[in-house]
């Protein structure tokens, strides 16, 4: 299963067909899915449209409501599996779209956010339609090993990731939003840091590994999240 080719080619998708899907492709990925930390605990449920409060102005034929314990960094960890699988879904030509603003209408606490998906003719785009932000401002230098990070889907294509070269591997850092922003889109900013992290492991899945350091060089306007090695 090759899902790096991915990458370079998912669009979030807003325009689905009205056509039932076999859940138990869902099913199946979930067992083998790696997480970025084990012992958080997740779960997630299948809804459909009539079972979302759905605040977009466009909807999709199903939904995947994403549960976690809340413990450090399950936010991260929510957006590294579950990036895995919608790229998976990708592959077997099932739009996907994260949506922060819909809430199901039944939700327990462990509520995180759900996942819109659907069979659709509107899931793939050309790279060079891409609209990121370039590698030279995401990392000191630009460095064509972060092209997978570049291109990984954000909460309002906000793009949080900066990456610093370190010996091993890199520093990675979240960017800090200003007081007005923080409140709304801190937390999906975690979620998204935790995307453009499945997308270097796709990657380099041979040797990617993940650890949170004790002493590493504070960037003014960006917090420490982890560092990885690719
Ligand atoms: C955590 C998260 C929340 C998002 N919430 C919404 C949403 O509520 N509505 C929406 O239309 N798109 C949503 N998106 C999709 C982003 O707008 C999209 O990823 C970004 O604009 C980049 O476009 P692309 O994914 O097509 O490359 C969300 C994406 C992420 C990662």
């Amino acid at each position: 299963m090759n899902l790096q080719k991915q990458i370079y080619i998912r669009k979030s998708c807003r325009d689905y067909l009205d056509e039932t899907i076999d859940m138990d492709l869902i099913h199946n990925f979930m067992e083998s899915v790696n997480p970025l930390i084990d012992e958080i605990n997740y779960h997630y449920e299948i809804l459909t449209r009539d079972e979302v409060n759905v605040r977009n102005r466009w909807s999709a034929p199903y939904y995947l409501a994403v549960y976690s314990e809340k413990k450090e960094n399950y936010l991260m960890n929510v957006g590294f599996i579950f990036q895995q699988l919608c790229l998976y879904l990708q592959s077997r030509g099932i739009g996907t779209c994260w949506v922060g603003l819909d809430v199901p209408k039944n939700k327990t606490s462990e509520f995180v956010i759900p996942i819109s998906f659907g069979r659709s003719d509107d899931i793939t785009r050309e790279l060079s339609k891409f609209k990121r932000k370039e590698l030279s401002e995401i990392s000191d230098f630009e460095d064509e090993k972060l092209i997978p990070a570049q291109l990984a889907p954000s909460a309002i294509n906000s793009q949080p990731w900066y990456f610093k070269h370190v010996n091993d591997g890199f520093d990675v850092y979240q960017v800090k939003q200003n007081i007005l922003k923080r409140q709304i889109i801190e937390k999906l900013n975690m979620i998204d840091m935790g995307i453009a992290l499945a997308h270097m492991y796709l990657s380099n899945m041979d040797t990617f590994e993940f650890k949170i350091k004790t002493s590493f060089d504070d960037l003014k306007g960006y917090t420490y999240i982890g560092s990885i090695k690719i």
